[in-house]
């Protein structure tokens, strides 16, 4: 698949998807949803990529929601359509066993917010603004914000952004939960890369299976998640990565993980 609509680089190991539609301020139209749902899947099935970055082209924004010009004249169905797209690339990001982080450096307005949500790790420029403005449309998020949403910050501070559309600066977001380091604009790419390299280094099945009792864990009673994370753990003794980190730490020496 050709793409139109963002860009990928892969380089030492980390890919990086950057959503280019500048004169709409990365704003998501359909082509973009199915371009971004490739994009992840090949970054899952391909083994040289351990770390997923998602940003946006430009200053301004990461991705300043769905292209409100494809609303016009949509029916139900076909923006079911639409919002299938989204929820299928997202959740593949989410559930993918390698860790996707989101540099947010500008607006993440409604699917950007989403985008960013469904990603492991949110760290974003001091310029960045976050909210959901659906509302304003009249519409709710339809790419998991009334869900993701409400998971990371409480019900409460869900329905206080979904039902005001109100924004909230990169600050306010890091206060909430919301994001989890921000960064003068100019640092942001650097600061993340480096943290992408960091996770790039750790032992890939070990993080798979962190990802996994997190995910999975999370919506079960904890007996449940406590017993999946028992499953995980134990799985990790089935590497040589966990034989020489035991031995690294024993030894008195860094670890050479080799993702075996
Ligand atoms: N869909 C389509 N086009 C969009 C867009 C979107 N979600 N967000 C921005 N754009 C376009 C604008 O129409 C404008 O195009 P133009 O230059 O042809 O007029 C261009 O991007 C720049 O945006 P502009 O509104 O002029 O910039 P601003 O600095 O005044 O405001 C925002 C920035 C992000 C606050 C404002 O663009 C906005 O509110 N966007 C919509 C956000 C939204 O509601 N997202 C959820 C959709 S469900």
């Amino acid at each position: 698949m050709e793409y139109k609509n963002i860009l990928v680089e892969v380089e030492n190991n980390i890919a990086t998807i950057t959503f280019n539609r500048p004169q709409v301020l990365n704003a998501m139209n359909m082509e973009t949803a199915l371009e971004f749902g490739n994009a992840i899947q090949k970054c899952k099935d391909d083994d040289n990529v351990r770390v997923v970055i998602v940003t946006g082209s430009g200053d301004r924004a990461f991705v300043a929601g769905a292209d409100i010009n494809e609303f016009k004249g949509k029916s139900p169905r076909e923006i079911m359509k639409f919002t299938e797209a989204g929820h299928s690339a997202l959740r593949l990001m989410e559930t993918m066993e390698k860790p996707a982080i989101a540099a947010v450096n500008g607006y993440a307005l409604g699917g950007g917010l989403e985008i960013s949500m469904a990603c492991d790790v949110r760290f974003a420029s001091d310029k960045a603004r976050f909210g959901q403005p659906e509302i304003t449309l009249g519409l709710i998020p339809g790419w998991g914000g009334t869900q993701r949403l409400a998971r990371l910050i409480g019900m409460g501070r869900a329905k206080e952004l979904i039902m005001s559309g109100e924004q909230v600066t990169a600050q306010r977001a890091y206060e909430m939960g919301l994001v989890n380091r921000v960064f003068p604009a100019e640092q942001l790419m650097d600061e993340t890369r480096k943290f992408a390299e960091k996770l790039a280094g750790m032992p890939p099945f070990t993080t798979k299976m962190a990802k996994y009792a997190i995910n999975y864990g999370y919506d079960l009673a904890l007996d449940n998640a406590n017993s999946l994370e028992i499953q995980c753990m134990s799985q990790c003794f089935s590497t040589k990565d966990l034989e020489e980190g035991v031995a690294a730490f024993l030894e008195k020496r860094k670890p050479n993980f080799v993702g075996k």
